[in-house]
């Protein structure tokens, strides 16, 4: 396999350049934040598409600010190198790119404030169905989710992927696919890595962002695609466990998880067992417009050849 280029401070190098220091803060306590883009892949057009470019790497800045991250670059500048990497490395598959910004610092403490050695790499890879499943069962995890007034679940930040990695680790071990976790209070959280959605009543039901959740770019997309053109009634609240087991159906979104479907939570079958009428509607339509053939959501799909 020929050698990965990624993106290093302002510069497409190759991998084997970049060196992460066994004493920076990065490697000590996790002081990074990161996103997660996808480039689809059309077969048709033999063109590669970055899909929500512009709005990952405008919630990279917004993480970044919060943790006291510098980053020298504009989204549209991040846009822009991210295409040129893609190119570089020649990706001709649907592929995940992975950027990291990051405390570069080797100092002692971990604060995060007066290194001036923060850094970002960006690197690429090809990436098909995140769960290799059609459909998950799930189940609720044991382990809370960390809470705004903790670790801000909102910046992606590194560290708090331990969280994720507890929870998912937990489920899987007990024989299911994937994590839900609570909130603190007790209330539906999310997935270690995607947003939960509940079909109930014929409405589309959500946790609210003031529920420690990511705030996701697919769940922003889905609960429009949802609104708009399947006319449906959205709803952010807060929802209780118990809310899941009666609920018509219940999906995933996120850009590794896409929109998956849930059949089971905590040994009870959702709906019929099946992927759900709305899931299935939904997945579609989040399908047909990932390589820019829907116009209305054509905006969000950046060409890379
Ligand atoms: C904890 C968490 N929740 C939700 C999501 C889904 O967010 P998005 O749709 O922006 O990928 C992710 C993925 O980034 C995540 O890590």
């Amino acid at each position: 396999m020929s050698e990965s280029y990624v993106f290093y401070q302002g510069q497409i190098v190759k991998e084997s350049e970049v060196n992460v220091s066994v004493r920076s803060k990065i490697f000590n306590y996790g002081l990074g934040c990161f996103e997660g883009i996808r480039a689809y892949w059309d077969e048709e057009k033999q063109q590669l598409y970055g899909f929500a470019m512009e709005e990952h790497y405008q919630r990279l800045l917004e993480s970044a600010k919060a943790l006291f991250m510098e980053v020298p670059y504009t989204v549209e500048e991040l846009c822009d190198f991210t295409v040129e990497l893609l190119k570089k490395n020649g990706h001709k598959e649907t592929t995940y790119i992975r950027p990291v910004v990051y405390k570069g610092s080797n100092k002692l403490s971990p604060t995060l404030y007066g290194d001036d050695d923060d850094r970002i790499v960006i690197y690429t890879q090809a990436l098909g169905s995140y769960s290799g499943k059609d459909t998950l069962r799930v189940a609720v995890s044991s382990w809370r989710r960390i809470s705004d007034t903790m670790l801000p679940p909102r910046t992606k930040a590194t560290a708090g992927y331990l969280n994720s990695a507890l929870a998912s680790m937990e489920v899987l071990q007990n024989g299911f696919d994937e994590a839900i976790f609570l909130t603190n209070s007790g209330f539906v959280c999310e997935g270690p890595g995607e947003n939960i959605f509940l079909v109930k009543k014929g409405k589309l039901v959500t946790p609210p962002v003031s529920d420690d959740i990511l705030e996701g770019i697919t769940r922003k997309l889905v609960m429009d695609l949802a609104e708009n053109e399947l006319g449906m009634e959205v709803v952010e609240r807060s929802v209780a466990r118990t809310e899941l087991y009666n609920s018509e159906e219940l999906f995933f979104s996120g850009t590794a998880m896409e929109v998956t479907g849930i059949t089971e939570v905590d040994r009870r079958v959702v709906g019929n067992g099946e992927e759900g009428k709305v899931t299935k509607e939904l997945k579609k339509l989040f399908f047909g417009l990932t390589t820019g053939n829907n116009p209305k959501y054509a905006h969000m799909c950046r060409p890379v050849y």
